[in-house]
């Protein structure tokens, strides 16, 4: 059994759509009863509250139904819970670092792994930035299910 969480700041945008991606892309390859997959944000603003509908119409457009997700905080035993954290930008892996200082470094790490590392806030955005975060976090969990071994 592996288990990953995808954090970025509010998790209403970034993360919850990767929670959902990734427990589709999973799913494909019939090994989801080898993955608990869930999500958090660094910050607490949205505690609670359900997905960007932003995120939750470029989920539905590819096949996903992320609406039923609730936004949570980060929380120290996650670094208990967790092998592997995944931060969405430099920033709140900065912070994940910091609050999980005692852990070691590999578990906690950004989510894309090319060049192009950050995958880039789009709350403040057009829809085109929840396109583009879509795109991205595909790849990314294409990577990390072959980095799993699950493929
Ligand atoms: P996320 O996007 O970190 O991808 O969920 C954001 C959501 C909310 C805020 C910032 C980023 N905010 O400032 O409230």
């Amino acid at each position: 059994m592996t288990s990953v969480l995808f954090v970025c700041l509010g998790n209403i945008c970034r993360s919850p759509l990767a929670e959902g991606v990734f427990r589709q892309t999973v799913e494909q390859t019939g090994h989801s009863d080898r993955v608990l997959i869930d999500s958090a944000g660094t910050g607490n603003w949205h505690r609670g509250n359900p997905p960007d509908p932003r995120s939750v119409s470029v989920a539905a457009a590819n096949g996903i139904d992320i609406s039923g997700l609730k936004a949570r905080q980060v929380e120290k035993n996650d670094f208990d819970r967790f092998d592997l954290i995944l931060a969405m930008d430099r920033d709140n892996l900065a912070f994940l670092r910091r609050m999980g200082a005692a852990e070691q470094t590999s578990r906690i790490r950004l989510f894309l792994q090319g060049p192009e590392r950050d995958v880039p806030d789009p709350y403040y955005g057009g829809k085109d930035g929840f396109q583009n975060v879509y795109e991205l976090v595909k790849r990314g969990c294409l990577d990390l299910l072959d980095d799993l071994k699950l493929a």
